[in-house]
């Protein structure tokens, strides 16, 4: 397929696998690249050498286009970009602040930058920063989310007659059916996340994994909303800020609360209750662990099936 994004990327499927805390290292971000879409290492979890290590690794292991996430929320931003520099990525998504202050940065040095949005008006300031597209991530999502609950389904159209750059949908997308209705709505690729958490690559815990596997409708939900939104799957830990907010904890209760390190201590030491466990509302049609490209493969064919499927609808 050649649309923007696959120029833009110069990959071969539009399809993007998610930065993710935890989750995304070399491992899987270089089988997404070596299977035709563009994977993404999640720098959010790494201290500056181990991104550069990651990044090297990832070199190493494919000779195709992959990109890295810098959620802007973290400390030591300067050191991660001038790595990122450093080691020659070409591709940049940015994600959780406001995308002024780097994007032009980063652009000087011939880097292709992406900014994730959940709402209209960063989308706007996005493409006034002159990122080259966006994601619009709706709120099924796993992860941080956006404070106005979003859908999906609602923001990709909204954003879609708002902007003239490409836009990559993420959020409650795992199968080639939900691939399509994105494009409908004006996407131009797709960013999975929850999806590529069970693939065999993903460096999250195996506990963290069968879990998700195991998740049925409503096992998630969004909390946090007075710190920084996320969406987690339902556990003693989500069940003690459940308690907290519903008692109207402030956010520097709940900041105590989720105190530090509970994302490591869930996602990838595997502590399933007392640890955070990120993942969207799409977990509960996940049913095995599979390999990074399987699952690739799988959400390009059922899309290529269905798009010939609705092409010929009798009317
Ligand atoms: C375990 C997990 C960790 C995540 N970590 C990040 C992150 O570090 N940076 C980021 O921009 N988004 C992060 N996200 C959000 C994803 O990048 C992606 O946009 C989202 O998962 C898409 O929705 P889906 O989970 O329904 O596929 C994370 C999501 C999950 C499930």
């Amino acid at each position: 397929m050649t649309n923007r994004i696959c120029q833009l990327f110069n990959i071969t499927y539009p399809i993007i696998q998610a930065g993710m805390i935890w989750c995304s290292g070399w491992k899987l971000a270089s089988a997404v690249s070596n299977a035709g879409g563009l994977g993404i290492i999640g720098a959010g979890s790494m201290y500056p050498e181990v991104l550069r290590e990651h990044i090297q690794k990832c070199k190493q292991a494919t000779p195709n286009p992959f990109a890295v996430n810098i959620p802007l929320l973290y400390p030591d931003l300067e050191e991660l970009f001038t790595i990122l520099v450093e080691e020659g990525v070409k591709i940049v998504f940015t994600s959780a602040g406001n995308p002024a202050k780097w994007t032009s940065f980063l652009k000087e040095k011939g880097i292709i930058v992406v900014h994730v949005i959940a709402n209209l008006k960063f989308a706007l300031k996005a493409q006034e920063a002159g990122v080259d597209a966006i994601v619009a991530e709706g709120f099924e999502a796993g992860g941080h989310n956006g404070r106005e609950e979003t859908t999906t389904l609602c923001l990709i159209p909204e954003i879609a007659e708002a902007i003239t750059i490409p836009i990559i949908a993420a959020g409650g997308i795992a199968s080639g059916k939900a691939m399509l209705a994105c494009f409908a709505l004006g996407a131009e690729a797709v960013q999975i996340g929850s999806a590529f958490v069970v693939s065999e690559e993903s460096s999250a815990h195996p506990a963290f994994k069968q879990k998700v596997i195991g998740a049925k409708a409503g096992d998630t939900a969004l909390r946090m909303k007075k710190l920084v939104p996320v969406r987690l799957l339902t556990n003693k830990f989500e069940q003690e800020i459940a308690v907290a907010e519903a008692e109207g904890a402030s956010a520097v209760e709940l900041q105590q609360l989720l105190g530090r390190a509970r994302a490591k201590k869930g996602m990838f030491e595997g502590d399933m209750e007392e640890g955070e466990l990120e993942i969207g509302q799409i977990a509960s049609t996940l049913h095995e662990v599979q390999p990074a490209a399987e699952i690739l493969m799988n959400i390009w064919e059922s899309f290529l099936v269905e798009r010939d499927r609705i092409s010929n609808l009798a009317i």
